[in-house]
């Protein structure tokens, strides 16, 4: 996978750089999902550095590209799983040395770009490099049993984010959970793809979930990150478990509001995030990950970009529907939480909830070549 950063300039200015490794994250979740629906498997290659990928991409020819595509990761799929040995496991480019040969030039997006954002090759280049070794401890919860709550295809094509919810909805406590613990680290997709330490933690807003209390709660992903938000957040914090949570789940209860209008405040004044069900903020271990290995940088938002897909695809798979959220104000939700250090820092945001359809707005499949029309359905 790689990068164009100017397709999200144009739009977002700096926040291009982020967007795209969150879109990154979100592209390997949706890459394991389809690829589990066909029977393969998919991993990481983890011991290529952004130089090598390059050059394996052939990214870096100075001459044809204009240097603006960043290579992001590698990624293998094994359509007879387990079938690879070990020693091919890497592109002929990196077995071999370089002896393909490339032909073409990238064409150039946008030769007289009216804005210009340096901070976004600077960050680039800062985070170059490779993850060293896996953390030793992961903490892998146990598999999940599949439901019949729908096929697979229908789930993914039928995917699209919310654009506006009904705020009255009240969603079920067992959708709720099951949603949450499709997050935990476990041999499932998409999660058997990601075999780090989770560093990436959800801060829930809940404003209309059955059984719970609106206000603030917590999902730390492993229990020492519970241990350390605890230090790091407001003294006065509950970090309790709320009574119908399953009792496998890190689920903690910080405090009871209305936190409605803080949510859509925080979120850039989003409507999606106070009129959903709930939303959440996550948080991520950061200050002392990014400066023993400024490449994790990345690494984090692919974490954060993964529970984005995880989410949109259990909240359609519960009839309702999730929208990504990467316009918000992370000082003021830091400030909210009582965080004052940058150990933890916020990197992706989302609002989940039953989701109001514009009726102006006609929706045709994407592929339709390849899907059948349902019985009495035809498309153009
Ligand atoms: C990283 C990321 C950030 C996003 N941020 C926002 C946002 O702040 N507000 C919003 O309304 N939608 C946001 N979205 C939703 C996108 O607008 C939406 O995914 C895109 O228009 C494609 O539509 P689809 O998800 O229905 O396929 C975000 C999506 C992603 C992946």
């Amino acid at each position: 996978m790689s990068s164009v950063h100017w397709r999200e300039a144009w739009k977002y200015g700096e926040r291009a750089f982020r967007y795209c490794q969150l879109d990154v994250g979100h592209a390997l979740g949706a890459l394991r999902y389809a690829a589990g629906a066909l029977g393969w498997s998919v991993a990481l290659i983890e011991d290529v550095d952004s130089a090598e990928l390059a050059t394996m991409m052939g990214i870096d020819r100075s001459g044809d590209f204009s240097g603006n595509e960043d290579a992001d990761l590698l990624i293998e799929i094994e359509t007879a799983p387990g079938s690879t040995p070990p020693a091919a496991r890497r592109p002929p480019v990196a077995r071999h040395g370089n002896e393909s040969r490339w032909a073409g030039q990238a064409n150039l997006l946008d030769p007289h770009p009216f804005y210009r954002w340096p901070v976004i090759e600077q960050v680039s280049r800062a985070t170059q490099g490779r993850g060293t070794g896996l953390p030793s401890e992961i903490q892998i919860h146990p598999p999940r049993h599949p439901t019949d709550q729908g096929r697979a295809a229908d789930i993914i094509l039928g995917r699209r984010s919310a654009q506006r919810f009904d705020g009255r909805h009240l969603m079920g406590a067992d959708s709720f959970y099951r949603m949450l613990d499709g997050l935990l680290n476990r041999p499932n997709a998409p999660w058997d793809v990601w075999r780090f330490a989770p560093r990436v933690h959800p801060i829930l807003f809940v404003h209309r979930v059955e059984g719970l209390d609106p206000g603030v709660y917590a999902l730390p992903r492993h229990a020492a990150a519970a241990d350390a938000l605890r230090a790091q957040m407001r003294g006065d914090f509950e970090w309790q478990s709320p009574d119908n949570a399953p009792a496998h789940l890190p689920f903690y209860r910080l405090l009871c509001t209305d936190c409605r209008v803080i949510a859509q405040t925080m979120n850039c004044h989003q409507a999606i995030a106070g009129d959903s069900c709930f939303a959440l903020s996550m948080l991520s271990e950061f200050e002392p990950v990014v400066s023993a290995n400024p490449w994790r940088y990345r690494q984090l938002h692919w974490e954060a970009g993964l529970i984005g897909h995880a989410l949109y695809l259990e909240a359609e798979a519960q009839g309702l529907r999730g929208t990504g959220i990467g316009c918000y104000f992370d000082d003021a939700l830091h400030e909210v939480l009582g965080l004052t250090t940058t150990r933890f820092q916020s990197l992706y945001h989302f609002t989940i909830g039953r989701p109001l359809i514009d009726d102006r707005i006609s929706t045709w499949p994407a592929y339709p070549d390849r899907q059948v029309a349902p019985p009495g359905e035809s498309w153009p």
